[in-house]
């Protein structure tokens, strides 16, 4: 898979860079997954946690099987039963009643070990979230669960003493800071390269502020505007342009 099937703007030539948030989720990832454990990855929007997940989890042992739920809403304990039976690619009819249901599941995810990333988990409630620790907690089942979510997750799920309580790595992923910018950024696109490191800092502190997504929205802005001038290089000119459509 390409580096692009993650970008949030189609953005050629861009790469996934390792920034500090991304090593120590690779670490905490590794962990949970030979541990079986549970994990919560929780910070800011646009500070690149699904992309971070995604590359690591990518590069996990061919043999581990990942599973990938993303809820878009609030989900009942009922809804997250179906979103597993199409995760899991499970055959047949999704059984009508719960018990039954949860027998399949368990059945399924007794044959052998397994992880989830539950993306977008600030969406999901006590019940849905009991749900996971119910599944987790059978004997059976072998499961790692990876947990991200935008800053509300990590609330939501400290009212979850149940679930909580058994989160074996807790991740806060913060920001860029100023110095990581000039670092990541020129390997990030070309037109960084060989940007003027004043040019990258004055578009951090008036425009991106140590978001990725900022940065990528910026850097598609950036890259139209080079295209348009026909400047071989950034300047701070054509930055101001730039942030001019960032809002
Ligand atoms: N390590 C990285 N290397 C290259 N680009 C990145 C990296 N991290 C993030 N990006 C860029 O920033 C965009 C936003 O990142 P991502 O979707 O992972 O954020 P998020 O933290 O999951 O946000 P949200 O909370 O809104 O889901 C990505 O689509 C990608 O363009
Ligand atoms: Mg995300």
């Amino acid at each position: 898979m390409t580096a692009a099937t993650y970008q949030y703007v189609d953005l050629p030539d861009a790469s996934v860079v390792t920034t500090r948030a991304l090593l120590t989720a690779r670490e905490n990832i590794g962990d949970t997954v030979a541990a079986r454990a549970m994990m919560c990855i929780h910070g800011g929007a646009g500070f690149g946690k699904t992309l971070a997940v995604n590359t690591c989890l990518r590069e996990l042992e061919p043999g581990e099987d990942v599973r990938k739920i993303t809820f878009r809403a609030r989900p009942t304990a009922r809804a997250v039963r179906y979103e597993l039976f199409t995760a899991l690619d499970l055959a047949g009819e999704p059984p009508r009643h719960p018990s039954e249901f949860d027998r399949l599941l368990k059945t399924a995810l007794a044959e052998r070990p397994r992880t989830f990333l539950v993306d977008e988990a600030q969406w999901l409630n006590g019940e849905a979230f009991e749900y996971f620790r119910y599944l987790w907690d059978e004997p059976s089942t072998q499961l790692a669960i990876i947990f991200v979510g935008g800053e509300g997750c990590h609330t939501v799920l400290r009212r979850e003493p149940m679930l909580s309580s058994r989160i074996f790595i807790w991740q806060h992923f913060t920001r860029l800071t100023p110095d990581e910018v000039l670092d990541v950024i020129p390997l990030f696109h070309p037109i960084w390269a060989d940007a003027d490191p004043d040019d990258i800092t004055f578009a951090d502190s008036h425009a991106a502020h140590g978001t990725f997504r900022a940065w990528a929205q910026l850097t598609a802005h950036t890259r139209t505007a080079l295209a348009r001038t026909g400047r071989p290089r950034v300047d701070q000119e054509l930055l101001r342009w730039a942030f001019s459509r960032l809002g």
